[in-house]
């Protein structure tokens, strides 16, 4: 089976991603092997940071890895949070600050279209791959439910009545653009064996 160390610190993240591969491959977190890093993510796209991180790992471990990044992308605000969608209320926020942030920056705007965009670069035998997950949907008045992590509370995918926090992890998982990144890198690994 193939083996590949999932570059995060976000143990949100870890869960989910392991949620979605399932038996497929199996995914090595860094406590996994004992790497206390502080991982960089300076760039200015989700591409970029998706890579530097991969990148990262690979350099110092020299193991098969992956790596995410993940923006959301609100129309009314010109695609804003985007790539700064972890600090969008400023250094150290938390999730419910940016929440907050967004809830009040869309205050009395109609259109409340967002996507999700994810990309994943995989470093596999020393060679780069990107893959990319969407997910369509809009921003609620207000945060509902309490399952999953950032934005999901306020995040409702189209077609959908319910929020992402409001879904059974396999709901959003099917859906999500984090799940649709991972089956496309998923469906690659398996045309390389
Ligand atoms: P990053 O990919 O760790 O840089 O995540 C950027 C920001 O988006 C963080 O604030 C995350 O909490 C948030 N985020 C990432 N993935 C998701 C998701 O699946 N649902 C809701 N928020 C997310």
């Amino acid at each position: 089976m193939i083996s590949l160390v999932f570059a995060t610190n976000n143990l949100h993240k870890l869960r989910e991603i392991r949620e979605i591969t399932g038996n497929a491959i199996s995914v090595v977190s860094l406590g996994d092997i004992g790497l206390d890093a502080e991982i960089p993510e300076t760039q200015d796209t989700i591409e970029g940071n998706a890579r530097q991180k991969a990148r990262f790992i690979f350099e110092q471990t020299g193991m098969d890895c992956f790596a995410d990044d993940t923006g959301l992308e609100i129309l009314a605000l010109n695609g804003r949070p985007g790539v700064y969608s972890a600090r969008y209320a400023g250094e150290g926020c938390s999730f419910t600050d940016n929440v907050k942030k967004v809830l009040e920056e869309l205050q009395g705007i109609e259109d409340r279209r967002a996507s999700f965009r994810c990309a994943i670069c995989l470093v596999y035998k020393g060679n780069e791959y990107l893959f990319e997950g969407r997910v369509d949907g809009d921003i609620t008045i207000a945060p509902s439910g309490t399952d999953g992590f950032g934005y999901d509370p306020v995040f409702r995918p189209e077609g959908m009545k319910e929020t992402f926090a409001q879904m059974p992890a396999y709901l959003k998982n099917g859906l999500s653009h984090r799940g649709r990144a991972v089956h496309k890198m998923l469906q690659y690994l398996s045309m390389l064996q």
